[in-house]
């Protein structure tokens, strides 16, 4: 994978204005140094959303949601990092550059497919209205015209040449066209339109670029009844789902995702008012649910057929959704009755009616279970650890929280044994592990150590470090939070452009992060300036602590009755004499 070096992420969100970013998306209002508004993130009636210039970061009193420009766009447009880095970059007027790899090529190298790709959209477009059985065609299925219009809906007319001539209009053109799957070539070599005489689907990418087609045969053609792009550099059917931009565009927040398995499905949907439904690419064995599950962080309601191969495919949603179930997400599953749609449906039963199927839909701890036991009996001893043995390596794959607890638990009432699984910590190590993370970071105010001042002080004002000047005597201090401090100290030196919001985003997915961010939200009375001197002055403590250290070791190793070598009695004589001139 090509990845953005970090030099590059700290000039851009010294560039970017994080309050420009986040009040062309939600209304801020200014309060003494920083921002506030009503949260974007979680429903509430006053304002616990704060926006700080000087840190080029965000945060919630409420929700606790926080980061960077980079991560509100990432939470709030719902990008992936690359997109959200190439937004902001784009803003800027900055080119983001990819070390290693060619996972991603640059911008440029697309511009021509994306705009040979909109050309045809627009094409087909154009020739919709001229057709007479796309008319009686879109008729007949009650798609309206609002729905054509948003989801561009086109016709390909019955021709080899309608796109080749008006969008290939040069070589550079044609070979753009080729490369974005949209010529097929004969078997004399001859090229031609893929599309011919077909209902065209743009298939759009989450920010709303075209990146493929779909299209659908109104009579009987030969060929399939769904004609789909091949894979193309832009279109990569596992990764996409068809309406996501859609959705996107009529909720600021997600509150659920439906998958679907068709495009009338998901542009029903639309029409009767469900505006939160996706539909996967490609048949329904490709592997569907990563993207699914990374597009948002929604709960996610599957629909699929009740028939066999519907509950196979499902089946398939639980193994990649399993991995992903973060705590405070669900995913469902509704199954539907024999030889019904989520578009058949919605047209007999009417918005309600699909809203009550999906009230009614399975949570995913009961069809794993159910499926499981499909052909074990349960009342033996025997079934029991069948069923123990099934599902043993798949709760493997949650991530650790409340929702594997559940089903760990929900998994022994099944079959009255203890403990299945890898072991999660032990009580003990869970104690001890939170009273470290107390020790470092969560004292009262009055106890607060040094150490911690030290690294709040550096991750709100990062440039600090500049004070210090190696070595670091407290490097050897025995104390939590020390090697933190020193990691710190090394970062903000090598890059002092860095801000509180850069800082942050090198420990994004650490464990260090949640406390670092806590440090980043304290309000220090005095101002900037006199931060640096209160960091020198906190290192100077760390280093007569360390100092005392050494004493106090030496001190016992002698009265424990080791003789002190020649070195360590004059080390242990200097000790004692600086402490006291100090
Ligand atoms: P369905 O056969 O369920 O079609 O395929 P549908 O969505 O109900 O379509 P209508 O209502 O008959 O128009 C579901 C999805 O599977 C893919 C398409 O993405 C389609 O939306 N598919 C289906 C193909 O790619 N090719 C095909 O030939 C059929
Ligand atoms: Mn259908």
């Amino acid at each position: 994978m090509a990845r953005i070096p970090d030099r590059f992420i700290d000039d851009l969100l010294a560039r970017v204005d994080i309050v420009e970013v986040i009040e062309s998306r939600v209304p801020l209002k200014r309060a003494g140094r920083d921002y506030t508004a009503r949260c974007p993130f979680h429903d509430e009636r006053s304002p616990s959303f704060s926006v700080s210039p000087a840190k080029q970061f965000y945060h919630c009193f409420g929700c606790g949601a926080h980061g960077s420009a980079i991560k509100f766009l990432m939470d709030y447009d719902r990008l992936e990092f690359v997109d959200a880095v190439e937004d902001l970059a784009a803003r800027v007027g900055m080119t983001v550059p990819f070390e290693g790899g060619v996972a991603r090529a640059p911008q440029d190298q697309f511009t021509e497919l994306y705009e040979v790709l909109d050309a045809s959209a627009r094409c087909f477009q154009k020739h919709l209205p001229d057709s007479e059985k796309c008319r009686k065609y879109l008729e007949k299925r009650g798609l309206d015209a609002a729905m054509i219009q948003r989801f561009g809906i086109g016709y390909a007319p019955d021709a080899w040449d309608t796109v080749k001539h008006a969008v290939g209009t040069s070589d550079a053109r044609l070979k753009a066209l080729d490369v974005a799957g949209m010529l097929s070539t004969g078997e004399r070599g001859g090229i031609y339109d893929k599309f011919r005489d077909r209902l065209m689907f743009p298939i759009q990418d989450r920010r709303g670029r075209i990146i493929a087609f779909g299209g659908r045969v109104m009579g009987d053609a030969d060929g399939p009844k769904y004609l789909n792009s091949p894979e193309t550099p832009l279109f990569h059917k596992g990764r996409e789902l068809f309406a996501l931009h859609q959705v996107r565009q009529s909720h600021s927040k997600i509150p659920r995702l439906i998958v679907v398995e068709g495009y009338m499905d998901v542009i029903s949907l639309f029409q009767f008012g469900i505006t939160q439904a996706v539909a996967t690419l490609g048949t329904a064995t490709t592997k569907i649910t990563p993207s699914c599950c990374s597009a948002t962080s929604a709960d996610v309601v599957f629909c699929f057929d009740g028939d066999k191969a519907g509950r196979s495919a499902a089946w398939r949603a639980v193994e990649s959704v399993l991995p992903r179930m973060k705590d405070g997400r669900q995913a469902l599953f509704l199954f539907l009755p024999d030889g019904e749609d989520p578009d058949t449906l919605i047209r007999k039963e009417g918005a309600a009616g699909f809203e009550a199927r999906l009230k009614d839909a399975m949570p995913l701890s009961e069809f794993f279970f159910a499926e499981l036991a499909k052909d074990v009996d349960l009342r033996g001893l025997e079934g029991k650890a069948r069923l123990a043995e099934r599902a043993k390596p798949l709760l493997a794959h949650i991530p650790d929280g409340a929702f594997r607890d559940l089903m760990q638990q929900s998994l022994s009432e099944r079959t009255g044994m203890q403990r299945i699984g890898p072991a999660a910590p032990s009580a003990a190590a869970q104690v001890h592990a939170l009273t470290q993370a107390r020790a470092t970071f969560s004292k009262p105010p009055q106890q607060r150590s040094v150490v911690r001042a030290a690294v709040a002080l550096l991750v709100q004002k990062p440039d600090v470090a500049m004070a210090l000047q190696p070595p670091y005597v407290f490097g050897t201090l025995r104390q939590p939070g020390v090697s933190l401090l020193m990691e710190l100290i090394e970062l903000c030196r090598a890059r002092p452009e860095m801000n509180t919001a850069t800082l942050l985003q090198q420990f994004e997915g650490r464990d260090d992060y949640e406390p670092l961010a806590k440090l980043a939200l304290i309000d220090f009375p005095s101002t900037p300036e006199h931060w640096r001197i209160e960091f020198v002055d906190a290192c100077d403590q760390l280093n007569r602590q360390t100092l005392q250290q050494r004493i106090d070791e030496l001190l016992v190793k002698q009265e424990s009755g080791f003789p002190l070598s020649a070195a360590e009695k004059s080390e242990l004589r200097e000790a004692l004499a600086s402490k006291s001139k100090r």
